[in-house]
């Protein structure tokens, strides 16, 4: 028979082991329907015409700083090729690429100084990124001009369906400095 003290060590046993397997269960949940959604961001960003993708824009919505989602028609009747323009959606702010078409590039560049993390500018004139805080020059892919900073700009994912953007914190596809 048991004795009080056993029993109550018996309970606690076993309402942790109950817990423990709740615990992992809703865990082991979770991380798969994180994987499917990460997948079917990596899916459609390779295979974008296929019909698992026709309504499912890949990460977050590209929107104008402290503004509305972008158009992705508005945009391009508006840009010219070599324009970069910033949107948000990510942690950081991300350029935009447009190029000859125009069209809008599948690579976009974060704005996240790889120094120590100013957010640089496009100077459209000199089609260079500068950043404020210590000087760094970036080219129109983000490989490094002039430091302190020692390497390029993070290329970001884009992707679009139908008329809206979207910004995937990867890398893109296809490289556009290689
Ligand atoms: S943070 Fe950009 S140059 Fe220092």
């Amino acid at each position: 028979m048991l004795n009080r003290r056993r029993f109550f060590q018996y309970a606690i046993g076993s309402a942790s082991t109950v817990l423990g397997f709740h615990w992992v269960a809703a865990s082991h949940a979770a991380a798969t329907a994180a994987t499917k959604e990460l997948d079917l961001d990596q899916f459609c960003l390779e295979y974008p015409y296929n019909s698992r993708c026709e309504n499912y824009l890949p990460g977050v919505e590209a929107t104008v700083p402290d503004g509305e989602a972008y158009s992705l028609e508005a945009l391009l009747s508006q840009s010219r090729a070599g324009d970069r323009i910033p949107a948000e959606g990510l942690e950081n702010l991300t350029y935009l690429a447009i190029t000859n078409g125009p069209e809008l590039a599948s690579y976009g560049i974060s704005a996240k100084c790889t120094h120590l993390g100013c957010t640089v500018d496009w100077n459209a004139d000199e089609q260079t990124f500068i950043c404020p805080c210590h000087g760094s020059r970036f080219d129109a892919l983000g490989n490094v001009v002039n430091g302190p900073a020692r390497d390029p700009l993070r290329l970001i994912a884009v992707a679009t369906n139908q008329d809206r953007i979207g910004l995937v914190d990867q890398s893109p596809e296809a490289n556009p400095r290689s």
